[in-house]
Formats: C-alpha cells, sequence, structure tokens
C-alpha cells in the first residue's frame, strides 16, 4: 500500500494533465506542484517565512550535499531536517544519482555504487543505494529517491542500456534497505532518449511498491521537442494511481508543456537563479532587471503580482540593487519567482478541476514564451 495515500481528482480532457492530492508526514500535497530547492537545508536567499509567503507546500533538499557537510551526525543530533532548518512541511530528498555525474570531480561507479571525493574537504565517500537510503532516513525526509545513474540524455543506445540496468538493480536495492520505514520511496526512469529504453524502465519500475515515479535524465542536454516528446511518452507508460515527478525541470513553458503531458511534481533551480542574476518572470514575460529602460520606473515588477516585492518596491529600486549586487536584489526577485511558480501551479490546477486546462494551455503557451529582449 502506498504510504502517501495518493487522490486522483480530477484528469482534464484533451490533455493528459492532472490534479491531485497526496499526503505525506509533514501534511498535504495539492499537484500540480513547484518545489522549492533547498541544496544545503535552505532556499538561497530565503527564510522559511518567506517561502510559506509565496505559497512553496514541499522543499527539495540534496543527500549528496548533507551528507558531505554537515554530515549525518548533526541531523541524528537534531532529529532530522525539519528541526534542523525549522521548516515544518514536506521535504523530499535527491538521492545523490544526479549529483555524482553532473559535479565535477573524480568519481568511480561500479555495481555498488559511487566512490568520490570531497568537494569540502577532498575525504573520500562512497554512495550505494542503501547507504544513500540510510542518510535519507537520518535527514529525515517525507520523500526519499532511489539512487540512480543520470547519464546525459544524448547517450548512445548501448550506454542508456547500462545505466536504465543499473538503475532498476540499485531500485531493487532502494526497497529493500527502505524496509518499514514510513518515509516514501520514489524509482526513477531511465534511458535517456531512447523509446524502447524508457518503456521498458516504466514498465519495470511500476510493477514495484513504490510510492512515486519520477523521470530522470531529461534536462541534461536534449533538445525542448526531445524532452517534451520523451515526458509525454513516460506518462503513458506509468500507473494512474501514484504521483509523477519531472526532475530538474524547468522554465514556466516546460512546466506548462509537461503538466499538459501528465505530470505532478516539479524542481529547479532556475526561480532563484534567475533572482540571482536580476531575472524575473512576470504576466508580460520575462523581465531582465539589468535593463537601463527600468533606471527611473516607478511601476511594479508586475501589476498582476501581490507578492512582498511587487506590494512594496519599483523597478527603479529592484534594479538599482540588482546593478549593486545587493542580496536584498535577489531575495526579493526570488521571492517574486517562487509566487509566479506557484501560482502558475494553483492556476493549472484550478482550470484541471474545473474542466478548462486545455484552453488554459492554448492562452498561456504563448505568454510564457514572451520576454522583454
Ligand atoms: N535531478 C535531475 N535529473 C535527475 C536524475 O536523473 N536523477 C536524479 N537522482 N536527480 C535528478
Ligand atoms: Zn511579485
Amino acid at each position: 500500500m502506498s504510504r502517501l495515500n495518493f487522490t486522483l481528482e480530477k484528469e482534464a480532457s484533451g490533455s493528459s494533465a492532472r490534479a491531485a492530492t497526496f499526503r505525506t508526514l509533514h501534511g498535504e500535497v495539492k499537484t500540480p506542484v513547484f518545489m522549492p530547492v533547498g541544496t544545503q537545508a535552505t532556499v538561497k536567499s530565503q527564510t522559511v517565512e518567506t517561502l510559506k509567503a509565496t505559497g512553496s507546500s514541499v522543499l527539495l533538499a540534496n543527500t549528496y550535499h548533507l551528507l558531505l557537510r554537515p554530515g549525518p551526525e548533526v541531523f541524528k543530533k537534531f532529529g532530522g531536517i525539519h528541526n534542523f532548518m525549522k521548516w515544518d512541511g514536506p521535504v523530499l530528498t535527491d538521492s545523490g544519482g544526479f549529483q555524482i555525474f553532473s559535479l565535477p570531480g573524480e568519481r568511480v561507479m561500479n555495481e555498488d555504487g559511487a566512490r568520490f571525493k570531497s568537494y569540502v574537504d577532498g575525504a573520500m565517500f562512497m554512495l550505494s543505494p542503501e547507504s544513500s537510503i540510510g542518510m535519507q532516513k537520518t535527514i529525515g525526509s517525507d520523500i526519499m529517491m532511489v539512487l540512480d545513474q543520470c547519464i546525459p540524455s544524448t547517450a548512445g543506445y548501448a550506454e542508456a542500456e547500462v545505466a536504465m540496468e543499473l538503475t532498476h538493480r540499485w531500485a531493487l536495492r532502494s526497497l529493500k534497505a527502505r524496509g518499514d520505514s514510513p518515509q516514501a520511496l520514489f524509482g526513477i526512469v531511465q534511458g535517456a532518449c531512447h523509446h524502447d529504453l524508457r518503456k521498458k524502465s516504466a514498465a519495470f519500475l511500476r510493477e514495484l511498491p513504490f510510492d512515486g515515479l519520477a523521470i530522470g535524465g531529461l534536462a541534461v542536454g536534449e533538445t525542448h521537442a526531445e524532452r517534451y516528446e520523451f515526458t509525454g511518452l513516460v506518462t503513458q507508460h506509468l500507473p494512474k494511481n501514484l504521483p509523477r515527478y519531472l526532475m530538474g525541470v524547468g522554465t514556466p513553458i516546460d512546466i506548462l508543456e509537461a503538466v499538459h503531458r501528465g505530470v505532478d511534481m516539479f524542481d529547479c533551480i532556475i526561480p532563484s537563479q534567475l533572482a540571482q542574476r536580476g531575472v524575473a518572470f512576470t504576466s508580460q514575460g520575462k523581465i531582465q532587471l539589468r535593463r537601463a529602460v527600468y533606471k527611473f520606473s516607478e511601476a511594479p515588477l508586475d501589476a498582476k503580482c501581490d507578492c512582498h516585492c511587487c506590494k512594496n518596491f519599483s523597478r527603479a529600486y529592484l534594479h538599482h540593487l540588482v546593478k549593486s549586487d545587493e542580496l536584498l536584489g535577489w531575495q526579493l526577485l526570488g521571492i517574486h519567482n517562487f509566487a509566479f511558480y506557484h501560482r502558475l501551479m494553483r492556476e493549472m490546477r484550478q482550470e484541471i478541476l474545473h474542466g478548462n486546462f486545455l484552453a488554459y494551455y492554448e492562452r498561456m503557451r504563448p505568454e510564457l514564451m514572451k520576454s522583454d529582449e
């Protein structure tokens, strides 16, 4: 039996979009949902209070980083990440599979797991399916991810097949390591951009007692068209009665396209990373606050947004903060970008529930592709 009590509330017509709810150890989640990335047990530039005010309901944290620093002993001392960072909502932890592959540095992969050098102090670490689950238990996340082998999505068939099969064997070991823990566990579909591998991976994982299934290995080198195609292909082969999570995606338009193809959960560093660079998503498109045209602008960032940033500050002030590289600029634009993302997710959910998603999708597609460039 699933640990998340997943309820599919409504399926859109003319679209694979769905609205659902599920219950974690730290509260209910309504989907489609966007999860801000809190790699180091903090969402960069934000506090728990600002996150809550923007509408964040679930945060993502990274096993890889938290294993290296502060390390498991600190989480044991504090009884888990919720008490440590004072976030009382749900937390999902990624397993480390993606970081082992994507971060620079030495690593050796074998059947057992991956050996790699810590970027903190150069010490050697080993991450196996069992030790990743062990660390995720110690972190005390609500949703754990299996250790997987994420390779570039442009990988050839033979390489992608080997990585997928290793990921499947690791999925079985991860389930065994989870044991009777009340924490939920998601499997991860791999297979790069090869149709029959993606189908095979979904078919294999859906027979196992996972509480949700993720699509991994996308947004790592493929075109947008391929990303949409493979997202749609995989969701067609996933069970309807489990949450579906597209890992590491994406921009607002990527998320709209993926919801249309049946995805429920997302995480991405984009809203925070672009905020750091002075870029905001608004109802009139993407805006670069560095541009001189905003130097004297008394207008709010987005007249259609009720976030703390838009209610209180002018574009001129934000332009100044960004140009001066002030931390407050990052924080305020972060608040706005998260509010924008969460509003998009809420709107999609409402449109699905009211039977109007397809019209919303058609209307929003061009809107989300606008920018001030
Ligand atoms: N984050 C983005 N893509 C992936 C993936 O393929 N695997 C894991 N574990 N995390 C990811
Ligand atoms: Zn705003």
